[in-house]
């Protein structure tokens, strides 16, 4: 069922990436999307160091046999992590596929990348980036539109006009994603003519996310207004939450705070301390509009087959019209 390009390329089930996401993606949840069917992906930068990666690595191993990704993140951080040293203990670990992101394609990591054999998707957010991805040998691009949680970039292109647009620019094949919750946006972004849909924002109602339940259920009863876009005022926007915190930050966004002030109220530590004492105000989290369309509470693996199976009932009734 929607064998693509990218199905292929990577050798999973289903044409699904479940994005990598801060605090978050860690082995249980790679896990559990990867043994769904669909392509999940280790965030490293939640690991502070290269021996906690590695660690994190092998136990992801032992929890699946499926294929999965490592992201590599080139976006500004509290707690930069030396990407090249991570580079290594993937190539040493044998892990076949990375997907970077970031405000830049990293070309001269895509060149030891490629050199070491390593399938290489690159994440962002308009054409002439995802041309540029294409030109320091992407095997695939992933582009998301500003509905989607997490960084949005600056041109704030919507999912509907981005991903036809960098399908016709492409040669390679494209993962396409940005406010995607259900069957019918997942067979909506392959007709845009995506050979793979990615989605963030409705697996943090997944049961293996490791985020209190307070916040699941805040997460239920959200709509798409519950979103806005915070710290553009440092170049590093976000689609999040809409809570006491986020609102915080788009006031100091507002006053010109500054890099430090903001980055410490939208930080990590803040993060982590919500997701795990369900807090619903400590700090902030990203978010997508499509969380308006996020109703339940369920293992990813059901989260993942109603999509799929949404998405071939609607094209055989779509077939008929
Ligand atoms: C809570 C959360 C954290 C995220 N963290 C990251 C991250 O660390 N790196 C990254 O490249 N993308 C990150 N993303 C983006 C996702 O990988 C994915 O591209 C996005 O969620 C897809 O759009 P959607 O949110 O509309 O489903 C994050 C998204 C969410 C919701």
């Amino acid at each position: 069922m929607f064998e693509t390009a990218i199905t292929k390329l990577f050798g999973v089930r289903y044409p699904i990436v479940v994005g990598a996401m801060m605090n978050l993606s860690c082995a249980e949840m790679v896990a559990a999307a990867s043994n769904a069917g669909a392509l999940g992906i280790l965030a490293s930068s939640n690991f502070p160091t290269g021996e906690q990666f590695r660690d994190e690595l092998r136990r992801l191993r032992d929890m699946t046999d499926r294929p999965f990704a490592v992201n590599l993140n080139f976006f500004p951080s509290r707690r930069p992590v030396d990407n090249r040293d991570y580079l290594d203990i993937l190539s040493d670990e044998g892990v076949k596929i990375i997907e970077t992101s970031g405000h830049k394609a990293p070309e001269d990591l895509a060149r030891q990348i490629k050199k070491a054999g390593i399938v290489l998707v690159h994440k962002c957010v308009g054409v002439r980036y995802a041309l540029k991805a294409q030109s320091i040998g992407a095997d695939a691009v992933t582009v998301v539109g500003y509905e989607n949680g997490g960084a949005t970039g600056a041109l704030d292109i919507t999912t509907l006009c981005l991903v036809p647009r960098v399908v016709d620019a492409l040669d390679v094949p494209v993962i396409g994603g940005g406010g995607v919750a259900d069957g019918r946006g997942f067979l909506a972004v392959l007709a845009l003519g995506a050979q793979g849909v990615i989605m963030g924002t409705p697996f943090l109602a997944a049961e293996e996310c490791p985020i209190h339940t307070n916040l699941k259920k805040a997460l239920l009863d959200a709509t798409e207004l519950d979103t806005m876009i915070v710290m553009r005022s440092i170049q590093n926007s976000h689609r999040v939450w809409v809570n006491e915190t986020a609102r915080k930050v788009a006031e100091l966004d507002a006053s010109h705070a500054g890099l430090q002030e903001i980055v410490q109220m939208a930080s990590g530590n803040r993060a982590r301390k919500m997701y795990q004492e369900g807090d619903l105000n400590a700090g902030v989290m990203a978010c997508g509009q499509g969380v308006g369309l996020v109703r339940k509470i369920r293992p990813m693996k059901d989260i993942i087959e109603e999509i799929v199976h949404e998405a071939d009932d609607l094209r055989r009734k779509l077939a008929c019209l």
